[in-house]
Formats: C-alpha cells, structure tokens, sequence
C-alpha cells in the first residue's frame, strides 16, 4: 500500500433549518410519503431560504473546519469547489467564496462533477498537494438543487434537498490520509441527467422558460441503473488500487441518493449494513454535498473514529463516478 500524499485535516457541513417532509410534497404533488419513501428511503430534505445562497451554505462549512483546526482563510493556499448549482455561471462559486471567506492568498477554482464533484475535487486537491503546489487546499462541496429543480415534476422534486459540506486537505504526516482514489467518466450519458437550456447552448429565452429546460431533467429508471453499475465498479477499483479487501474497511461513505442504490452497492462491495452510512432519509440527494455532510456526521456523531479505514463512493451526471479510500 502506497504511503498517503495527502490527508483531510477534518470535516464541516451546513444544511438549512428548513425541513420540508414527504407529507408537505404530497399536498403540492401528486404523490405520498409512501411511495417517496419505498422507491428512495427519504423522508425529508433540507431546504436553503432565499438568504441562503449557495456562498453562504459554502462559507458556513468552511468556517466550521477552518476554525476547529486553528485555522484563518489566509492559509488557505487553494479553493477548490464542487457543485451544479452556483449562485451564478460566471464568476466560479470558488471565486465568491474566497472574496466572503476573504482568503486572498488562494486560488480559486470549480470542479464540475456533479455528485461524484466532493471525490473529484478532493482527488484535484491531493495533485496539487502532491505536487508541491500547496499545502492546505480547502475543498467545498455546496449545493441549492431546490432552484434548479422543477417544483411541478414529481419525479424529480422529491429527490433533491440543499446544503454543504467541507474538508481541508493537507500533507500527509503518518499513515491516516487518502490511500487510492479511482475516477471514472461517461459523457456519452450526459442527456440522462442534465439541465438542457440555460447555458451558452440555449441562452435564456422564451422557449426555455415555456419548455422548463432550465430544471433538471432526468431519466430515473437509466440512471438508477447505471448508478448500481458504477458505484460497484469504483468501489472494486479503489479497494485494489489501495490493497484492500473489503474486510479491511471499517466504513462505507456512499452518495446518499437513494437507499436502494446504497443497498446495492454495498451487497457488491461486500459491505454488512451496520458498515455503511446512511442519512439519505433525512437529507434526501444534494448532489456534490452528500457525500462531505455524511462524513462531518460520521464524525459528529462518533461513527467514524481515528485510526478506521472508510471507503466514499459517488454516481452523478456526466455520468461520472468515483471511489476514494481513506485512513481517517
Ligand atoms: N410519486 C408518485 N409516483 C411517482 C413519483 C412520485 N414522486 N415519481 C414518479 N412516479 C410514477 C411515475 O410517473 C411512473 O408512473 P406510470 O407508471 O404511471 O408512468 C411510476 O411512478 C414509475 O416511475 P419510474 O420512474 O419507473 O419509477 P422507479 O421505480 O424507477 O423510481 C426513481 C423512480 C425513484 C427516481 C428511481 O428511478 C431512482 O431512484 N432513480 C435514480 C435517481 C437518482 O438517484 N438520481 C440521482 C443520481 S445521480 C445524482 O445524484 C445527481
């Protein structure tokens, strides 16, 4: 097993006070708490109030890491941030985050992987620490799905919640840090999962507005199965690039967007139940943030503890999807 380059120094994550339940999607939809609940094993979700942009949902997790560690933004040699619904299209999200965060000794750049985005912009920052090229990378993954999804599709609305969460990555001192990490990519699926209009292909217009293209389009059933594939398939390349079997992790950490899918990935991965993380019920799917809320839940809440060896996987649009083995 390689020696680690890298290491998370620890964990943040914001979700909106909001909650809005199945029972409150039932009476604008129609649809029921049973039905959400069999086919996604969600309950609720958390949903951003209009001052909750997706800045500030970013810097809310980001202040929580940087100061249980001791840290300020000036250390920050680098910003890297994952998600599908920034505040706005040009500037980068990571750019306004480092003008509120004020770290202005940093680079500022997205990373745009959809679900998989936490595991790819953790996978960029390890390279540029890796390399020499900095030395604390702040990694955020955020997102606001509650403005680009379609209120009136009830087979989207349900699925998506809002909120973020933070890391900071570092070099490696000992034996805890990333030991493998596998990425994969198939934009040849890219229409399976996607939002059509909006961007410099069909600029905001009237169409656009009338044909609902801005929202998130997806084809559930193609996705769900692709999902089960990639997942396992990430999972079987990070256990090996890492020279690990599947007895050796201590937990798993998947993207929370369904618990079906979970279920599945985990009976591949070889992985009991009471070994994977789960709190897509009470968050539903958001995206690039799934996967940073769970780990600051599992070390919140005393799940995930020093010295254990935990493997993340992730699915998104793209399709991409990824797998990251790490010793916390
Ligand atoms: N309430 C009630 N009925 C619904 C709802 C709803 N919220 N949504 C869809 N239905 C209906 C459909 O209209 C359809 O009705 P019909 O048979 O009369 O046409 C029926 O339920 C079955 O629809 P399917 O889409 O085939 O249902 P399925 O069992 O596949 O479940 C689901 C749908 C939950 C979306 C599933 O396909 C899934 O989980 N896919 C993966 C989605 C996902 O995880 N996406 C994100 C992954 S990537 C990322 O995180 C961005």
């Amino acid at each position: 097993m390689k020696r680690p380059f890298a290491e998370l120094l620890g964990t943040g994550s914001y979700t909106p006070p909001r909650v809005v339940t199945n029972d409150d999607f039932s009476r604008m939809l129609d649809t029921s708490d049973e039905w959400i609940r069999e086919r996604t094993g969600i309950r609720e979700r958390h949903i951003a109030s209009d001052a909750e942009t997706n800045a500030f949902m970013g810097k809310a997790a980001a202040d929580v890491v940087l100061a249980e560690h001791g840290l300020t933004p000036l250390d920050l040699d680098a910003i890297v941030y994952a998600t599908a619904s920034p505040d706005r299209l040009l500037p980068s999200q990571a750019c306004d985050l480092q003008a509120i965060l004020g770290a202005k000794n940093a680079a500022a750049f997205d990373v745009g992987a959809a679900c998989s985005g936490f595991l790819y912009a953790i996978n960029v920052a390890e390279g540029l620490v890796a390399a020499g090229q900095a030395r604390r990378v702040l990694v955020v993954a955020a997102e606001r799905l509650s403005k680009i999804m379609d209120w009136t599709d009830r087979a989207t609305a349900v699925l998506f919640g809002d909120g973020a969460g933070a890391t900071i990555v570092q070099p490696a001192t000992g034996a805890r840090g990333i030991l493998s990490t596998y990425m994969k990519s198939d934009g040849t699926l890219a229409e399976l999962l996607y939002r059509p209009g909006g961007g410099a292909l069909q600029p905001p217009d009237e169409a656009m507005i009338a044909e609902r293209s801005y929202y998130i389009h997806m084809a559930g059933r193609e996705v769900y199965k692709a999902a089960v594939l990639s997942m396992a398939d990430a999972c079987d390349h990070a256990l090996q690039r890492a020279g690990l079997a599947a007895e050796d992790v201590d937990l798993l950490i998947p993207h929370q967007a369904n618990i079906r899918i979970i279920e599945s990935t985990a009976k591949h991965a070889g992985m009991p139940m009471d070994k994977v993380f789960i709190n897509v019920d009470r968050y539903g799917n958001t995206s690039a943030a799934s996967i940073g809320i769970a780990l600051d839940e599992a070390v919140r809440t005393g799940r995930l503890q020093p010295g254990m060896t935990i493997l993340l996987v992730a699915f998104g649009a793209g399709f991409t999807w990824a797998a990251m083995a790490v010793r916390w």
